[in-house]
Parts: structure tokens; C-alpha cells; sequence
């Protein structure tokens, strides 16, 4: 059985977990850094890189104190090595190689993509490939058919804004804070999601992908018009992401083999109303639905060293001298999409 430390710091989250590969989490600690961002209304990437940097190390001690451990007792070290915020990416990429090096132990450079898309198998013994993923973040919408460790095909992704990005920017829109995603759910809640009509791009579309920008400059529009309560434009946004969502999901379902089991991951998985959407599609075609907890959906060092440990028990571990990546798609061979190529 082996024994993972993995890093995570590749947007504003520092973590460190020690994972093993029966699927215990034997610890996981986390800083977030929502205070040193809140006053900028989005995460600035030299405070977070700082950030990054402060609390990487105190992060990995605690997280082997918590699992009783030393670094000897630890298999390989697994970092984040992209896509993500490059100062923040290397901070952990560059601690990792210096315990590794320090302690002669293999080092695992994983794609924090992977992390996510394979982070539903740590919770979930009888998760088997191939899957459907949703993987839905801050920075990425896609569909992705997981085959394997490593190996994806993209069926579908975002041709403007990731969905989390859409959250984020319509939560400051709408003055509902900082970090977006949760702020605009919890308003959502007290909202009447029939009180403004807002659009739902791509929807009925023939082709797979993904749309929000137009969504997000509605609810700029709705704002600006001053007649409508910011948890009535909450609710209809969220109504409305769920919509496209469930909308495209459908395009390619009803078009493909289904894999036993819809999966979704990423920040945006730990909205309950995406996954009660996604309950009822998964049930429509008879597949099993996964979704991690929501501390697992979010960034998390815990996820980082279960990719790593996947990827040790394939044989996969890296160079000392492997760079780290702002931009890293899972599947290489994917198309790109008209409009794409704002984030990696
Ligand atoms: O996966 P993640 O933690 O970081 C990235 O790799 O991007 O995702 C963060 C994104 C943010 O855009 C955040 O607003 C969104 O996930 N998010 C949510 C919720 N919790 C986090 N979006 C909607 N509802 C939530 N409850
Ligand atoms: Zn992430």
C-alpha cells in the first residue's frame, strides 16, 4: 500500500494531504486566502504566490503531523504542476521537488485537472472508467469521457467563460461578495428565480459546447436596470446556468454510448442545484451519479496526492527538472473551440 503527499497551490487555496492508496485520507489541511483577495473582488496572483509561499511549508509539516508521519514514511510526493496561476503553481511544484530530492523519494507532477477528474474515485471505491465527467471550476466547463489515468477525450468545453468564472463575476456584479460561487447560492435561495428573464446561450445549439458570457453581461444589464432585488438576478442566473447545463449535457448524452456513471467535479460540483440537475439526468439514462463531498469538490491537497497515488500505482512518476505548466489540457487532441484559449 502507498503513501502520498500531495501539494496543491495552484489558485488561492495552499494545501497538503497525506493520502494512501486503500483510500484513507490520513490528513489534509488547508489556507485559504479569501482575506487577502476580498478587498480586489478576485484573486490577484502575486498576493496569492506570496501567500503560496508563507504557508506551503508550516501546511506540509502539519499535514504529517496529523498523519503521524515523517517524510520517510511517505512513498512519493505529488504536487500540482498546472494549469493554474504560475507563481502559485511553482511554489508548490518546487517544495515538492526539494522534499523529494531531500528525501530520495519519487516525485509526481499532476495535472490539478486530474485531480479534480479523478478525485470522485477516492471516495468511491466502485467508481469504475470509463465515466462521464462534468468538470465545472473557476477556470473550466467540461465534458470529458475519463477512460483511464491519463488518458481523456473531451467531448465539450466553455467557447467563452468558465461557469465558475460566470459565478464569480456575477456575485461582484451584484455585490454579493467574495469567493462568488457560494455567495450567489446562498442569495439564490432567497430569490424568486422566475423574477428576471435572462438569457441561456447555446442552448438547443447542434454542437456540444458551452456558453456564458452573454449570461454574464445579462445579469450586468439586469443590474444596471435597477428595478430588479439581487437575489431575484441571483436566482434566475443560477436557474439559468443549470439550464445550459442540463441543456448540453443532454446534446451529448443523447448522442454517444453512456458510461455507467455521471460524474461531476470541480468548485461549481458543490452547488446543490447543479447536482440536483444532475441527479435527475444521471436517472433519465440510468446511470449511477457521483459527486464528492463539497470539501473535496473544491481545491484540496487531498485530491493532488490520490491523482498521485493513481499515477505511482501506474508506474508514473516524474524528473526533478519536469517545468511547471500554466496552461495543461487533459486531452492534448482536443479541437480548439472558437474563443477558447483565454484560459488553459
Ligand atoms: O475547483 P475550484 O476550487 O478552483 C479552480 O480550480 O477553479 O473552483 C472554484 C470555483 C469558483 O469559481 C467558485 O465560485 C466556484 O468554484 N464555486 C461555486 C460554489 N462553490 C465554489 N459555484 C457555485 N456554487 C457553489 N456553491
Ligand atoms: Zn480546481
Amino acid at each position: 500500500m502507498a503513501i502520498i503527499l500531495g501539494l496543491e497551490s495552484s489558485c488561492d487555496e495552499t494545501a497538503a494531504a497525506v493520502v494512501r492508496s486503500d483510500r484513507s485520507i490520513l490528513s489534509h489541511a488547508l489556507a485559504g486566502q479569501e482575506d487577502h483577495h476580498r478587498a480586489f473582488g478576485g484573486v490577484v496572483p502575486e498576493i496569492a504566490a506570496r501567500a503560496h509561499a508563507e504557508m506551503m511549508t508550516p501546511l506540509v509539516k502539519v499535514a504529517l503531523a496529523d498523519a503521524g508521519m515523517t517524510l520517510d514514511d511517505v512513498d512519493a510526493i505529488a504536487a500540482t504542476a498546472g494549469p493554474g496561476l504560475i507563481g502559485g503553481v511553482m511554489v508548490g511544484l518546487v517544495t515538492a521537488k526539494a522534499l523529494a530530492m531531500a528525501a530520495g523519494k519519487p516525485l509526481i507532477a499532476v495535472n490539478h485537472l486530474e485531480g479534480h477528474a479523478l478525485s470522485p474515485r477516492l471516495i468511491d471505491a466502485d467508481l469504475q472508467f470509463p465515466y462521464l465527467l462534468l468538470l465545472v471550476s473557476g477556470g473550466h466547463c467540461q465534458l470529458l469521457r475519463v477512460n483511464g489515468v491519463g488518458d481523456y477525450n473531451r467531448l465539450a468545453t466553455t467557447i467563452d467563460d468558465a461557469v465558475g468564472e460566470a459565478f464569480d463575476k456575477s456575485a461582484k456584479i451584484l455585490g454579493l461578495g467574495f469567493p462568488g460561487g457560494p455567495a450567489v447560492e446562498q442569495a439564490a435561495k432567497r430569490g424568486n428565480a422566475k423574477a428576471v428573464p435572462l438569457p441561456r446561450p447555446l442552448k438547443g445549439a447542434d454542437e456540444p459546447h458551452f456558453s456564458f458570457a452573454g449570461l454574464k453581461s445579462a445579469v450586468l444589464r439586469a443590474h444596471d436596470a435597477a428595478i430588479h432585488r439581487p437575489e431575484d438576478i441571483a436566482a434566475s442566473f443560477q436557474a439559468a446556468v443549470v439550464d445550459c447545463l442540463e441543456d448540453r449535457l443532454e446534446y451529448s448524452l443523447s448522442r454517444m454510448q453512456t458510461p455507467a456513471a455521471l460524474v461531476v467535479a470541480g468548485g461549481v460540483a458543490a452547488n446543490e442545484a447543479v447536482r440536483a440537475m444532475l441527479q435527475t439526468v444521471a436517472a433519465r439514462h440510468n446511470m449511477r451519479f457521483v459527486a464528492p463531498p463539497h470539501w473535496l469538490c473544491t481545491d484540496n491537497a487531498a485530491m493532488i496526492a490520490w491523482a498521485g497515488a493513481e499515477r505511482f500505482a501506474a508506474g508514473l512518476t516524474d524528473p526533478l527538472d519536469i517545468p511547471a505548466r500554466p496552461r495543461w489540457p487533459l486531452d492534448p487532441a482536443a479541437e480548439a473551440v472558437r474563443g477558447a484559449g483565454v484560459k488553459a
